[in-house]
C-alpha cells in the first residue's frame, strides 16, 4: 500500500487526507504537534460520520478509512512515504522551514510536494535537497468534493516527477490541469481577483453582502457568492493569495480591497472563525454589513 506523508491537518491537509486515505492509500498527518495532527483526524472523522448518515457511505467503510490516517508527532515516518504534500499556512518562511526539514528524511526516490495557492514553485524548490523532484499539487475545497487538481511543475522539476504525479492526482480520481510556474497558477489567478474585486464593490457601497452574492450565484450560475466563497476559503488565505500576486507581479490591478484588509486584521477570517462577511453562529449565516 502506498504511503503518503501530509505536513499541515488544517482544511486543506484534512481535506487532502481524507481523499487520499478514500482511495485506499495510508496517510501519515503531521501538524505542529501530534494534538494538531489528531484534530485534523477528528475533523475527517466528523465528514466521514456526515456521510455515513446520509447513506452515502458504509460505516465499516468509513472505519476502513479512519485505520488508513496515522497522526504523527513528527516527520521521522515520512521517510517510508513516496509522496509528502505540504499543506500548510500560506507563509514563505514556515513552508522553508517545514522543506528544510523534510528534506533531511525524504526517501532516496520520494517526491516532496506543495499545495500552495500561489507561492512559485521554482522559488520554493531551492529549499529542497532535489529540486528536481519537487512539484505543486494544488488541490481545492472540498477537497474530496472538487474534481480537480493544477500540477505545477518548477523550473527544474523532471518529468519523471511530473509523470509520477499526475498518476497520483488521477489516482484520486481528479482532473488534471498542468500549468505554468506563474502566480496565482490558473484558477487562483482568475478567481481571487474576483473575490477581492467583490470586497471593493461592497466597500463602495455598490450593493449589499446579500446581493453580491445573489448576484453572481443566479446570474453567473456560481454555487456560492463571492462573498461566501471568500468566507469559506478563509480572508486571510484569500488576502495572502491577492497580496503574492500584487507582489509578484507589481501590478496595481491586483491591488487587495482595504475592506478585505480590515476584515483580516478584525480576525474575522470567515467560517473558520465563525465570523467574516457572514456570522456563522447562529442557524443561517447573518450578513455583517
Ligand atoms: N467528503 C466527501 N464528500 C463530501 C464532503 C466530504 N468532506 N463534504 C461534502 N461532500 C459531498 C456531499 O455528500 C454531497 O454529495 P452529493 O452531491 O452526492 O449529495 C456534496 O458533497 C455536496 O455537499 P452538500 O450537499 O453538503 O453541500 P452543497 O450542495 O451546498 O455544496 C459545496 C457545497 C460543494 C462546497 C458547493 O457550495 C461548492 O461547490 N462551492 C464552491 C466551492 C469552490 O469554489 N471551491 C474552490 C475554492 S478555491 C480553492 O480551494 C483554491 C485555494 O487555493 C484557495
Amino acid at each position: 500500500m502506498q504511503t503518503i506523508g501530509i505536513i499541515g491537518a488544517g482544511q486543506m491537509g484534512s481535506g487532502i487526507a481524507q481523499t487520499i486515505a478514500q482511495h485506499g492509500m495510508k496517510v501519515l498527518l503531521s501538524d505542529i504537534d501530534r494534538p494538531a495532527a489528531e484534530r485534523g483526524k477528528g475533523a475527517i472523522d466528523t465528514a466521514l460520520t456526515r456521510l455515513v448518515g446520509r447513506g452515502k457511505l458504509q460505516a465499516n467503510e468509513a472505519e476502513a478509512i479512519l485505520a488508513r490516517i496515522e497522526p504523527v508527532a513528527d516527520l521521522a515516518p515520512m521517510a517510508a512515504a513516496s509522496f509528502v504534500i505540504e499543506a500548510a499556512t500560506e507563509n514563505e518562511s514556515v513552508k522553508q522551514a517545514i522543506f528544510e526539514r523534510a528534506g533531511k528524511i525524504l526517501g532516496a526516490d520520494a517526491i516532496m510536494a506543495s499545495n500552495t495557492s500561489s507561492i512559485p514553485i521554482t522559488r520554493m524548490a531551492n529549499w529542497t535537497p532535489d529540486p528536481a523532484r519537487f512539484i505543486g499539487l494544488h488541490f481545492f475545497n472540498p477537497v474530496p468534493v472538487m474534481g480537480l487538481i493544477e500540477v505545477i511543475p518548477g523550473l527544474a522539476t523532471s518529468s519523471d516527477t511530473i509523470a509520477r504525479t499526475r498518476a497520483l492526482a488521477e489516482e484520486l480520481g481528479k482532473e488534471v490541469v498542468e500549468v505554468q510556474d506563474e502566480p496565482g497558477f490558473v484558477v487562483n489567478r482568475i478567481l481571487v481577483p474576483m473575490l477581492n474585486e467583490a470586497v471593493f464593490v461592497l466597500g463602495q457601497g455598490t450593493a449589499s453582502i446579500e446581493d453580491i452574492d445573489k448576484g453572481c450565484r443566479i446570474g453567473l450560475n456560481h454555487p456560492m457568492g463571492p462573498l461566501e466563497l471568500a468566507d469559506f476559503i478563509g480572508l486571510d488565505t484569500c488576502l495572502d493569495i491577492v497580496r503574492v500576486l500584487y507582489t509578484t507581479t507589481g501590478d496595481s490591478k491586483y491591488r487587495p480591497a482595504p475592506l478585505l484588509m480590515k476584515y483580516v486584521e478584525a480576525g474575522w477570517l470567515g467560517r473558520k472563525t465563525g465570523k467574516g462577511f457572514y456570522d456563522y453562529s447562529g442557524e443561517a449565516p447573518v450578513p455583517t454589513r
